[in-house]
C-alpha cells in the first residue's frame, strides 16, 4: 500500500440509483482488505464541503447490498460546481488525509470527480443511473432495477387497459436517453416506443394503432421516452384520431427505487471494486465500465466525450413484432 493512498473516501451523487448501495459496500470493504481507511461521504460532494463524513468500518455496510436509494444520500451540489467549492472539497480531503475518491453517479458527477482530481485528489467515477446513458461502458448500475420495475407498473396498466379497450401511454424515464423506454417497450409488448434516438410522428403512432384495430386489437400500450415528454397530449391526439379511450401515465420516481436486481448488485459489486483497486495503486482520473462483460476504465474527460450508440436493430426488431 502506497502512503498516499492510506486514505479514501466514497460518495453517490446525483439521482440515486438502485444498486448504489452496492457499490458503496464493494468500495467499503475493498478498501479496507487492502489496509485502508474508508471515509463514507454524506449527500455527494456537499458532504467534502460541510465536512459531513464518517469513518467505515466493515459492518458499517452490513445488510445493504438489498437495499434501494443510497445510505450515504445523494445531492446535485451548486456549491461545489465552482472553482472556490473544489478548491475546498480537495483541501478538505487533504485535511483528512484523504487522497483518492471513487464517486458513484452519472455524467455531471464525473464532471465533479475530473475537477476534483485536477485539484490533486484522485477520483474513479462508477457509473450509477438508471438512464445507462454512460458512453464508455454499456451497463450502468440501477438501470436493470428500473427496467424490470418499469415493465412491472405498464403490466399493471396493460391489465386495466385490456379491460377498458383503451390505449396506455405511458411515460418512462431516462432523461434524454431511450434505453429504459426501448427496452420496457419490447418487454411489455408495447404497440409503439417512441424514443429521441429514432424519427417519429404522431401520425405513426396513430397509423399503427388504427392497422391494430383493423387485425381486431382493441388496447395498446405506446411507450415514451422521458426526453420525448408530452404523453397527455399525445393521449389525447391519440383518441381523437382512432376512437381509442386513452389515457396517459408518467411512471416517474417509482423506477428509481426498490431492492435491486442480481445484475445490478454484481455489476455494482465488480465496478466498486475495480475503483478501489485503481485508487490502490494511485491511478486517478479513471471512469471504470464493463464491456463485454469485462470490467473497463478509461480517462474521465475522454469517457465523457463518447458517444454511446443506440441500438437500431432493437428498435427494429421491436417494430416489427409490436402488430
Ligand atoms: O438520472 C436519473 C433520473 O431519474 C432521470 O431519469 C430523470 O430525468 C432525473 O433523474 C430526475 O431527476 P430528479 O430526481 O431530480 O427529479
Amino acid at each position: 500500500m502506497s502512503q498516499t493512498q492510506k486514505s479514501i473516501a466514497v460518495l453517490t451523487s446525483g439521482g440515486d440509483a438502485p444498486g448504489m448501495n452496492a457499490a458503496v459496500r464493494a468500495v467499503v470493504r475493498a478498501g479496507i482488505n487492502k489496509g485502508m481507511k474508508v471515509y463514507g461521504v454524506y449527500r455527494g460532494y456537499n458532504g467534502l464541503l460541510n465536512g459531513d463524513v464518517e469513518e467505515m468500518n466493515l459492518r458499517s455496510v452490513s445488510d445493504i447490498i438489498g437495499n434501494g436509494g443510497t445510505m450515504l444520500y445523494t445531492a446535485r451540489s451548486e456549491e461545489y460546481a465552482t472553482p472556490a467549492g473544489i478548491q475546498r472539497a480537495a483541501d478538505f480531503c487533504r485535511s483528512i488525509g484523504v487522497s483518492g475518491v471513487v464517486v458513484i453517479g452519472g455524467d455531471g458527477s464525473f464532471r465533479g470527480a475530473r475537477c476534483l482530481t485536477n485539484a490533486g485528489i484522485n477520483c474513479i467515477g462508477v457509473p450509477g443511473t438508471i438512464d445507462n446513458d454512460i458512453a464508455c461502458s454499456e451497463y450502468t448500475v440501477g438501470f436493470d432495477t428500473a427496467m424490470n420495475t418499469a415493465i412491472q407498473m405498464v403490466d399493471r396498466i396493460r391489465d386495466t387497459a385490456q379491460s377498458h379497450d383503451r390505449c396506455s401511454v405511458v411515460e418512462v424515464m431516462g432523461r434524454n436517453a431511450g434505453y429504459i423506454a426501448l427496452n420496457a417497450g419490447i418487454a411489455c409488448g408495447a404497440t409503439y416506443i417512441i424514443t429521441k434516438e429514432e424519427p417519429f410522428t404522431v401520425n405513426d403512432v396513430i397509423a399503427k394503432i388504427i392497422e391494430g384495430q383493423k387485425s381486431g386489437k382493441h388496447h395498446f400500450i405506446v411507450i415514451v421516452a422521458e426526453g420525448i415528454g408530452g404523453s397527455e397530449q399525445l393521449a389525447k391526439e391519440i383518441e381523437q384520431a382512432t376512437g381509442v379511450e386513452s389515457r396517459a401515465t408518467i411512471l416517474g420516481h417509482v423506477q428509481r427505487g426498490g431492492s435491486p436486481t442480481v445484475q445490478d448488485r454484481v455489476a455494482a459489486s465488480q465496478l466498486g471494486y475495480y475503483a478501489v483497486d485503481l485508487l490502490s495503486k494511485g491511478i486517478g482520473n479513471r471512469v471504470v465500465g464493463l464491456q463485454h462483460n469485462e470490467v473497463v476504465d478509461y480517462d474521465i474527460q475522454e469517457a465523457l466525450k463518447m458517444k454511446k450508440e443506440f441500438p437500431h436493430d432493437l428498435y427494429k426488431i421491436a417494430n416489427e413484432i409490436s402488430f
